[in-house]
């Protein structure tokens, strides 16, 4: 089974046409690649911090257990069914199901969400190879530079050329991988990247660890203050947990068409849940230790990294290869959260008889570019065009993100909800006892869509 060749849809519904996953293995590697990103590395301690900590993260918690797993098996599950694209794969069991095959454009919605977030997504990354390289030059540098990260970082983003420069490469990254299909390249992308990815985090927190700030990391990151708890603090732990998850943009669903048959899709989807928080609280131990024994602020966002750490690194013995792995490990995060968000668009271009999987993935990578263009020039030469307050880059993250995304989630949690055929699911989950079938059920019909369409309406600005 060729991914680079047209697939050849709907013979059996063992396998998909454009691949498999080899192992069960290959597949959570695959998924927790795509929900370990920049969120999980910056966004995630940054929120718990102004978020009262161990209380947020309590929340956070539950919101994964009680929305993200349920409908992390939910998009499994439909992809498995469906074997296709999950534009191809919701409309087909929509009218196996005898429902309408309009379901379809929640695939549509899907892919164009993907490309939505990959466009600045992309820019972010590409940032992270600019420090990366910077960083690599350091290491090999006799002279020492003198150190100005504000500058730096400034400098960076006044500069459409190497913006333009670091994120055609992240782009070209991207698309090479997906090109090669789901055997040759995403499988072993991931098996190469993520357990390097696991190396360096638990480096970085064995760092942390020694610095002397550890323990006030822990109190920061794990005392729960509910003092500091009120409705937007619950509405911000159930948007991490979805944005985290990669949920409601059907990235999932494209990587679940190739998960193999006799691979227990609960059991993954909790495994899968558990890497994605472990690696956002890691995240959190080992930046905030730099941060403390350095007397930074938490509250910067996207400075945190790019603008306040560069100034820890550089007061740290060895710091620049410190410098070096942590913006790898970041571009490798990004990169392979990057493949999943073109997956689904790829996958339905190459369903078609015009595309190869090659020129579905170039076509994808030249469409995100041109929109990440936008992006990049929204930091300069654009900064001053606003609407609302909002930039060209902040609009499209807003929308796709706090938008579109929810909209997603609660478009497949009401399609597996209450249209796809009891027969069809039933048989997906067949592993779960009639309790836990009960349960998931509920989880999905019922608190999955009431939760996420409150936080629509929270981002939409309504309540
Ligand atoms: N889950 C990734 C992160 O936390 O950075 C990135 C991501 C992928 C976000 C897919 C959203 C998405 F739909």
């Amino acid at each position: 089974m060729l991914s680079s060749e047209n697939p050849t849809p709907g013979n059996d519904d063992q396998v998909s046409g454009h691949g498999m996953w080899s192992s069960r293995m290959a597949f959570i590697l695959a998924a927790t690649g795509s929900a370990v990103g920049l969120g999980n590395i910056w966004r995630f301690p940054y929120v718990t911090a102004e978020n009262g900590g161990g209380a947020f993260v309590l929340i956070y918690l539950v919101c994964i257990a009680a929305i993200g797993i349920p409908l992390l098996m939910s998009e499994i599950l439909v992809g498995r069914a469906g074997r296709h694209s999950p534009i191809n794969s919701l409309k087909q069991l929509a009218q196996r199901s005898q429902r309408t095959w309009r379901w379809m454009f929640v695939g549509v919605l899907g892919a164009l969400i993907g490309w939505m977030i990959l466009s600045f997504y992309s820019m972010v990354a590409g940032w992270t190879l600019a420090y990366g390289w910077h960083y690599l030059g350091e290491i090999f540098s006799s002279t020492t530079v003198a150190l100005d990260p504000d500058g730096k970082f400034d400098d960076l983003l006044a500069s459409p050329g190497a913006l333009i420069f670091w994120l055609t490469l992240f782009v070209t990254l991207s698309v090479g991988i997906v090109a090669l299909g789901v055997e040759k390249g995403l499988e072993r992308a991931v098996r190469i990247l993520m357990p390097m990815l696991f190396v360096l985090l638990l480096l970085m927190v064995g760092y942390g660890m020694a610095s002397g700030f550890f323990q006030q990391t822990l109190s920061y990151l794990f005392t729960p203050d509910f003092s500091k708890v009120d409705g937007n603090t619950i509405l911000q732990a159930m948007g991490q947990a979805f944005f985290s998850l990669s949920l409601g943009m059907t990235g999932i669903m494209a990587y679940g068409a190739y998960v193999p048959r006799d691979v227990n899709i609960g059991k993954t989807a909790g495994i899968i849940a558990l890497a994605d928080t472990g690696v956002a609280l890691l995240a959190g131990m080992a930046i905030f230790p730099i941060v403390f024994a350095h007397g930074l602020s938490t509250g910067e966002g996207p400075g945190l990294i790019f603008v306040t750490l560069p100034y820890a690194f550089a007061d740290i013995e060895f710091g620049n290869i410190l410098g070096f792995s942590f913006f790898l490990l970041l571009a490798v995060a990004a990169w392979t959260s990057a493949i999943s968000l073109m997956e689904p668009a790829v996958a339905y271009l190459s369903e078609s008889k015009r595309f190869s999987r090659l020129s579905a993935a170039v076509t994808v990578g030249v469409a995100t570019w041109v929109l990440a263009l936008g992006s990049v020039f929204s930091m300069n030469i654009w900064s001053g065009y606003t609407i609302g307050g909002k930039n060209f880059q902040e609009l499209i993250e807003y929308i796709a993100s706090n938008l579109l995304l929810p909209l997603g989630g609660l478009a497949t949690g009401l399609f597996v909800g209450w249209v796809l055929s009891r027969v069809i699911v039933r048989e997906q989950l067949s592993e779960l006892s009639d309790g836990q079938y009960q349960l998931w059920r509920f989880l999905v019909r019922y608190v999955g869509p009431v939760l996420v369409f409150v936080v629509f309406l929270s981002a939409a600005g309504v309540i």
